[in-house]
């Protein structure tokens, strides 16, 4: 519920600007307040009569005049809502976002507001894929600005891919999740998770027997306090949690690159148990059983994503935590394997068979951190996520 929560929706200039309509009365029905802006491009696309009796305002337009001031200055203005949310938000829009212009009432309130602000983005695939768009996506994260979607599908301009604006719906669930105030709200973290799988033929790959269940229960746990979460899963048997961006992934080098691709984050979990190798040339075509001869699978070694994550120069998140599985001296591997990776914690558990924890529900951790080894007792992996995702939050606040 958003009971007298007051939300500041730009209405940028696209397609999607019907869709805002909708978002109106969505809000208003939860009990949100909505005061309007409309762009003078949004204003091509829906009336400002439909937009006002919509929301039960006044819309405040690109001819923000003298009158408009003396009511209500644009700087109060920018500061009078609990949250600022811009939909659709063009490329254009975004751009003068990141680079901080302000030649219009919309990119003035959102320049002046000490406000948070949550993005829907909708725009052609090709403008959402530009360089130009993804840098300014980056700097917009990192200067802390929430977004939701955009979705992938059919568009308006027949074109199909990323670009499409998230539904209503999921605008207003993710209004709520900024508004709700958990320790985590308004922090990214990346999650990894699953097993990856590594081809020997279009057929054929080498994997492992990683669930994904803890992985899966860490994305949820944070994603509960609050935290925007992106999980990045291999092809795993648990299925992903709900409320996080899920990216799916098969091999090693497809993690490395899907993570690279949520930065900047506040924090990264490595769950995944990722493949050390990989199958050098592995073949596009079906290899077939040749009498006599056996096939020779020669190996090369995949990316370390922990270790290029936490040794990154820029955008290194400001924790990043790893996972140790280990049979032999837990605690000795595990500390020297923190060291080696340059990570802030390590989470390590021993997997001998007898302890029954590979494949069960339950963990038995030891928390590394700098300070030394924590040794938690045995509980669910999903007490293990809860607890872990509380020491994040508190290690971010
Ligand atoms: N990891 C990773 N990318 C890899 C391998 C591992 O991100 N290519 C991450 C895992 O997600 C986990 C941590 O590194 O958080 C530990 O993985 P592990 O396989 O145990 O470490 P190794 O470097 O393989 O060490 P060792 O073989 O000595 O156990």
């Amino acid at each position: 519920m958003l009971a007298s929560t007051r939300i500041l929706l730009i209405i940028g200039g696209g397609i999607a600007a019907y869709k805002a309509l909708d978002l109106i009365r969505r809000l208003r029905e939860r009990g949100a307040a909505v005061t309007p802006v409309l762009t003078r491009a949004g204003a091509e696309f829906v009336t400002p009569l439909s937009v006002s009796a919509l929301a039960g305002q006044k819309v405040y337009g690109d001819l923000f005049d003298l009158t408009d001031e003396a009511e209500m200055g644009h700087i109060e203005l920018s500061r009078s809502a609990d949250l600022i949310v811009v939909a659709p938000a063009t490329a254009d829009l975004m751009a003068k976002m990141a680079t901080g212009q302000a030649d219009d009432l919309a990119s003035t309130l959102l320049l002046a507001t000490d406000t948070d602000v949550l993005l829907a983005p909708a725009m052609n695939v090709r403008m959402w894929e530009h360089p130009a768009t993804q840098r300014n996506i980056a700097v917009l994260r990192a200067d802390g600005i929430g977004m939701v979607g955009p979705n992938s599908g059919d568009m308006a301009c027949g074109e199909y891919g990323p670009g499409r604006m998230a539904e209503p719906l999921e605008i207003v669930a993710a209004v709520e999740d900024k508004l709700a105030a958990g320790p985590l709200a308004g922090k990214r973290i990346v999650v990894t998770s699953g097993p990856t799988h590594e081809p020997i033929d279009p057929v054929r790959y080498i994997a492992n027997r990683s669930s994904g269940a803890q992985g899966t229960a860490i994305a949820r746990a944070l994603a509960a306090l609050g935290a925007e979460v992106v999980f990045v899963s291999g092809p795993a048997d648990t299925p992903p949690p709900g409320g996080v961006e899920v990216v799916r992934v098969q091999s090693a080098r497809d993690m490395l690159a899907a993570v690279e691709g949520a930065l900047p984050v506040d924090a990264a979990v490595f769950a995944a148990a990722v493949a050390d190798w990989r199958v050098k040339s592995a073949s596009d075509r079906k290899l077939k059983k040749t009498q006599g001869a056996l096939p020779v699978l020669e190996f090369e070694e995949n990316p370390d994503i922990l270790a290029t994550v936490a040794q990154r120069e820029t955008h290194r998140p400001r924790l990043v935590v790893g996972f140790a599985a280990e049979t032999d001296d837990v605690i000795d591997n595990a500390t020297a394997k923190r060291a080696r990776k340059g990570c802030d914690w390590i989470v390590a558990n021993d997997v001998r068979p007898e302890t029954g924890i590979m494949g069960g529900t339950d963990n038995a951790v030891t928390l590394i951190t700098a300070d030394g080894a924590e040794a938690w007792p045995r509980m669910t992996k999903v007490e293990v996520a809860a607890r872990l995702a509380q020491r994040v939050a508190e290690a971010l606040a």
